[in-house]
């Protein structure tokens, strides 16, 4: 049985595979296209997949005898699902083990955005700090704001944790609404996405990718937030309109906004590059060195499972 491993993963994390032969792939920079993806998996039984790969129809079609897609990633919109479920081909994912390290990524952008942390760095390192100032890089107090979490999932929950310990108010839109007792421990009150955007003074983005939330931060959206609202995204770009997002902060139709994750990844759209208000990290969600160990192992035992034909697969979503 062959493994496919589309770029290195810490392989002490994949230890569940020993005994398999596991190849690690090393794409040239940039996202894979998917004759590259097809030329690596040739004659593989399983791939083990980044948010990069794109899995489409014609690669599952093309290699025939991959039984099992293993996403190093809770977010799995660079697959194919339903090409994959008319193949009889097992799609796992990596849930729950990211939920804090990604949380933690995006309380780092609010704090930087609302701060200017960036600015202020880059104001030191350019010799420019002469004398304290009363007025100088004034920041966004969150104490006593009102955060909007779009998707209270395992980590929008997560981020509403932490806002609550900085003295924030949580409210939330979601497919549907959250349990009660999620609701009453967070204190968070479900609103719809028009009076979220209104209402909030940070507004952090924890959906998935899917054809309804393809582009929902687009320019209706930044005119409804207020003049002194910060967007944080860690989701997935593509929810955001990043066109309209630089010439919301541009025109400082909105305050600040960080982000981890962009629409045409690892592209950036130029209109947000020279901009201040705006913190840009390359998608680092999930990256600690513990979770992304742990995420490799999950891959690992659900390749495994699925290999050796165990009733139940770990973490499958399709
Ligand atoms: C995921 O797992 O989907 C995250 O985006 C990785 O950081």
């Amino acid at each position: 049985m062959r493994i496919v491993v589309t770029r290195p993963l810490p392989l002490e994390g994949l230890f569940p595979l020993d005994g398999y032969e596991v190849v690690q792939h090393r794409f040239s920079p940039g996202a894979p296209e998917e004759d590259q993806l097809i030329d690596i998996a040739q004659g593989a039984d399983a791939l083990i997949t980044l948010l990069s790969d794109p899995v489409t129809d014609r690669v599952l079609r093309a290699c025939p005898d991959v039984k099992v897609v293993a996403q190093y990633a809770v977010g799995y919109d660079n697959i194919d699902v339903a090409a994959a479920r008319a193949r009889g081909v097992v799609v796992t994912n990596t849930p729950g083990v990211l939920t804090e390290a990604t949380a933690d990524m995006a309380f780092a952008l609010l704090l930087a955005a609302a701060r200017q942390i960036a600015p202020a760095d880059r104001y030191v390192r350019d010799g420019k700090f002469s004398r304290w100032e009363a007025d100088l890089m004034l920041g966004a107090e969150l104490n006593g704001g009102a955060i909007g979490i779009v998707g209270l999932g395992r980590i929008g929950a997560a981020m509403a944790r932490r806002a609550i310990g900085f003295g924030m108010r949580v409210c939330y839109c979601n497919r549907s609404r959250a349990n009660p007792s999620v609701e009453q421990k967070l204190g968070a009150r479900f609103l719809s996405l028009d009076a979220l955007l209104e209402t909030s003074d940070v507004i952090s983005l924890h959906c998935n990718l899917n054809a309804s939330s393809r582009g929902l931060i687009g320019r209706e959206a930044f005119a409804r937030m207020k003049p002194s609202a910060i967007l944080v995204n860690t989701a997935r770009g593509a929810v955001v309109d990043e066109e309209a997002l630089a010439e919301a902060l541009r025109n400082r139709t909105i305050r600040a906004a960080g982000l981890d994750v962009f629409e045409r990844e690892p592209a950036v759209h130029p209109g947000l590059l020279d901009l201040d208000n705006v913190v840009l990290a390359p998608h680092l969600g999930s990256a600690t060195r513990a979770t992304r160990l742990k995420m490799a192992e999950m891959c690992a035992e659900a390749v495994r499972a699925v290999l050796e034909g165990a009733r139940r697969i770990p973490y499958r979503v399709a």
